[in-house]
């Protein structure tokens, strides 16, 4: 059983971010540069916990004699959640987006 601190993880995050979105109510930080920002940690996120996910599927896939240390389990997982927490705010800087999309595919579909 692997123990992988959902609640630090995540909880650590948010913080970081919502400190980082109050900033941007004041003079200190522009909107565009806390979404530069995190942006960024998106890629490195998706990089590191994508690139390992990769490794260990291949490894598992063709039944490679490979154990997987469990501290590479560990950042895989943390990357992971953190990948997700900022994914989601990035989906949501996005959300009027997929708005758009659904209406346009679900109305060119009634004609
Ligand atoms: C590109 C996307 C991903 C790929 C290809 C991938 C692949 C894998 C593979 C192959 C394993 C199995 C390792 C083993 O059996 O020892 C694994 C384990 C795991 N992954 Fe991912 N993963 C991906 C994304 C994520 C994300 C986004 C999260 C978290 C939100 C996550 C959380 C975990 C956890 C917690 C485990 C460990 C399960 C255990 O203890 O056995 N993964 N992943």
């Amino acid at each position: 059983m692997h123990v992988y601190g959902f609640v630090p993880v995540i909880g650590i995050c948010l913080l970081i971010y919502f400190s980082s979105y109050f900033l941007t109510k004041t003079e200190y930080l522009k909107f565009t540069t806390h979404r530069r920002i995190w942006n960024l940690l998106l890629l490195i996120s998706f990089l590191i916990a994508g690139t390992l996910g990769l490794f260990m599927s291949f490894i598992k896939s063709f039944e490679l004699d490979l154990e997987i240390p469990e501290f590479i389990l560990k950042i895989h997982a943390g990357f992971g959640m953190v990948w997700f927490v900022i994914a989601f705010f990035h989906f949501s800087w996005h959300l009027s987006y997929f708005k758009k999309a659904i209406k346009v595919l679900v109305t060119s579909n009634e004609n």
